[in-house]
């Protein structure tokens, strides 16, 4: 009798979706610390010839891992997640092996808490807050301790109009914001259905004037609005033609406007946090919302958590996509949790014929 695939998963991405690969008759063994393993850990274990390796994206899946996984069998490395920049993409693809992830059951849970970061940081709720727990909220007052400012009816750049960046548009919209959009390539025939959206609001009496929406170069949207939204994938020199390393830097935070604010969902190094951290010492824009960072967990000495930043800055730890649903439905068309091992099932189990080009979850299709 041959031997049943071999998992390995770098974590306990939800017992649940995990049973579905278990009640294929396959063995699956979960790193179970809640930290990542070692880079030499995984290696070890793809050496080891597992079958399928499930990774999240604090895994360095690079050449080392892929060359080892050809000349071991490794079938198909599944992400759970949307971003696979961790993931070495010219390596999978010289050594043939398929890398799968978790896009669209995420897209309105990132979009929703970045809508929330910007209400959070304009409105700065954080620090409301700390006031009426550390009792130093001495009475009501008109202007203090400090106002925020309205997010409703303001302009709001999308960087990105990908999945993500289109619903935090429909968020937006019911808002009354205008939007300026900006990506590499813009859609018209988006542009054009989101206007009738904005016509149709406005001719309903929804809206007192008709809402904006335009592309823009990036340059000319970071000058024009009250919001900028990040929503593009990490991609370093070499890896598209416009590769997102760094985008928004000093010269780019110099356009913005200095009553403006910043949010990212996307990845940390597309924000240089040294210049970020300058802009917000200097006023060059009023404030900022970070999920991710260059380096995470958010180093101790990292300039961004300078105190006197902190009524102007808000620090989550990578958690827009984190609700019960989207992280752990072991549901494909539900969760991450469910997807990731989807894309297991999809390429272990020879579904679609075995053909990877027509797995939904496959992603670098070129390869084969
Ligand atoms: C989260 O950041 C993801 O890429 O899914």
């Amino acid at each position: 009798m041959s031997q049943p695939f071999r998992i390995f998963a770098t974590c306990d991405i939800g017992q649940e979706a995990l049973q579905r690969l278990r009640d294929q008759g396959w063995a699956l063994e979960v790193y179970e610390d809640p930290a990542p393993p070692t880079h030499e850990l995984i290696l070890s274990k793809v050496r080891g010839g597992i079958d399928a390796l499930v990774t999240t994206l604090r895994d360095r899946i690079d050449e080392e891992v892929f060359a080892a996984g050809r000349a071991a069998g490794l079938k198909v490395v599944a992400q759970m997640a949307v971003g696979v920049d961790n993931i070495d993409r010219a390596a999978a693809n010289r050594h043939r092996i398929p890398f799968t992830n978790t896009p669209d059951v995420l897209t309105d849970t990132t979009a929703e808490f970045a809508f929330f970061m910007m209400g959070c940081v304009a409105r700065k709720t954080w620090p409301a807050e700390q006031m009426v727990r550390e009792e130093t909220w001495s009475t009501w007052h008109p202007q203090r301790p400090w106002l925020g400012d309205d997010v409703a009816g303001r302009t709001v750049a999308v960087i990105g109009t990908g999945r993500i960046g289109r619903s935090f548009v429909k968020k937006a919209i019911g808002f009354d914001m205008d939007v300026l959009l900006h990506a590499p390539r813009p859609d018209g025939a988006y542009l054009e259905n989101v206007r009738r959206v904005l016509e149709a609001r406005h001719a309903a009496g929804f809206t007192e004037r008709q809402q904006r929406l335009e592309y823009l170069p990036l340059d000319d949207a970071l000058a024009r609005a009250d919001f900028v939204s990040l929503h593009v994938p990490l991609t370093r020199p070499g890896e598209s033609s416009e590769p997102t390393f760094h985008l928004i830097d000093e010269r780019r935070l110099r356009k913005m406007k200095t009553t403006a604010y910043l949010v990212s969902t996307s990845r940390g190094p597309v924000v240089d946090e040294e210049a970020l951290a300058r802009a917000l010492r200097e006023g060059w824009i009023a404030g900022a919302a970070l999920d991710v960072y260059a380096k995470e967990p958010l180093p101790a000495d990292s300039p961004l958590r300078d105190s006197s930043l902190s009524l102007k800055l808000r620090l989550f730890p990578h958690c827009a996509s984190a609700t019960r649903a989207t992280r752990l439905s072991p549901d494909p068309d539900v969760g991450m949790a469910g997807r990731a091992v989807q894309g297991v099932i999809d390429v272990l189990g020879g579904r679609y014929e075995g053909d990877l080009r027509r797995m939904p979850f496959v992603v670098n299709k070129e390869a084969f």
